[in-house]
């Protein structure tokens, strides 16, 4: 197999864009906002990887638990012909799939009627091709050339793209498999994640399949200090969205006068994560001809981080048009991955 692939579905101007609307928006709201995906470029995407080593920050590993226990049975349940990941980031824990999937007994032979259209010659039940899909290029690439690196047989082709505008699943061998862990879904508003899993089971045929990762509602301390390190990572990856906007926009917002804050929202059952300003301050932001003010205290919102329950997770997935096959959590029941099968 030649090295992995990269196909640049969103432009660097396309997020360019993006990233003006939403700051407009965002920072001329009251209180003010801004969207979680800008926290992703080169660094962010870095921070990021730190942050899931920290001893504080258990979805990591509750999901590689998860993962490592339930690969095999996965694997001899859904027999992709692809793997799909949203939001991949490193695909560190994707491994854990891909290993199972490699490991897939021998094929079936043809199937009549069934899901399969693998092209023929190809057994069903044999991963051929890994589709790494996330907005942060360099992260991406980097992923996708260790993936095809250490799975030689294996097709890697790596999309970037927003997967909250619009969901093109890459057009692999059935069924395909799509995986979005990590959580990542919590981080969408509501309504954004009615329309993502809407227009991901659009783009499904009937019969494949989601593997999708949440972290589970617990006791508020436990997750408070998820999100809020004692080494001060999260508050470096949080204001890592103020350095992308100087970048990016021109802006003149000093980073280190805001304070990271981690909050438990009860009523919506998410952390919500802030800055909050430590003093007045007027900033600059020449890329969209705005200015805007601080006061002393004033707390922005750079992201949320639903807690999910397991009634609520599958009511979601059905009323997007998936059935739920499976739930998993670790042992400790912190966290949860679902497999859930696109309704014909
Ligand atoms: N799946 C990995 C990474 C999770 S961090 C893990 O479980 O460890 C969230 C990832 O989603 C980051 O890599 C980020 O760049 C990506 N991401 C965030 N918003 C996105 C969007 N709108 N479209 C595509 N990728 C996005
Ligand atoms: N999807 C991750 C989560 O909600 C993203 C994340 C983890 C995160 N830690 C963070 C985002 C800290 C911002 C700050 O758990």
């Amino acid at each position: 197999m030649p090295p992995a692939t990269v196909e640049i579905r969103h432009t660097p101007e396309q997020a360019a864009e993006a990233l003006r609307a939403d700051a407009l928006t965002g920072l001329t709201s009251m209180p003010k906002w801004l969207p979680p995906k800008w926290f992703y470029d080169a660094r962010g995407s870095e921070l990021f990887e730190d942050i899931t080593r920290l001893p504080e920050y258990y979805p990591a590993r509750a999901e590689r638990e998860i993962l490592a226990e339930r690969a095999p049975e996965l694997a001899t349940v859904t027999r992709p012909g692809a793997l799909v990941e949203l939001g991949s980031g490193s695909s560190v824990k994707t491994r854990l799939l891909l290993d199972a999937f490699s490991a897939n007994g021998p094929p079936d032979g043809p199937t009549e009627g069934g899901t399969s259209v693998a092209p023929s010659g190809t057994p069903s039940g044999t991963l051929r091709e890994f589709f790494p899909l996330d907005v942060s290029e360099q992260a991406l690439r980097e992923a996708a050339h260790a993936i095809a690196e250490t799975y030689p047989a294996l097709r890697v082709h790596g999309v970037v793209d927003d997967f909250t505008s619009s969901l093109a699943v890459p057009d692999g061998s059935r069924p395909r498999l799509v995986a979005f862990l990590g959580g990542t879904i919590g981080n969408l508003l509501p309504d954004e994640r009615a329309k993502f899993l809407t227009s991901l089971r659009d783009a499904l045929d009937g019969g494949e399949w989601l593997l999708l990762g949440t972290d589970l509602v617990k006791d508020p301390d436990t997750l408070v200090r998820a999100y809020a390190d004692s080494q001060g990572v999260t508050g470096e990856f949080n204001r890592n969205v103020l350095h992308v906007l100087n970048a990016e926009l021109g802006a003149d917002f000093v980073p280190e006068a805001f304070t990271h804050r981690a909050v438990w929202d009860e009523r919506q059952e998410w952390i919500e994560m802030r800055l909050r300003a430590d003093r007045d301050m007027r900033v600059t932001l020449p890329g969209i001809g705005l200015e805007i003010n601080f006061t002393e205290g004033e707390e922005m919102r750079t992201e949320v981080s639903t807690k999910f329950r397991r009634e609520h997770v599958a009511s979601e997935l059905a009323t997007a048009g998936f059935e739920l096959h499976s739930w998993w959590t670790d042992a400790a029941g912190r966290f949860a991955l679902s497999l859930a099968r696109a309704t014909p």
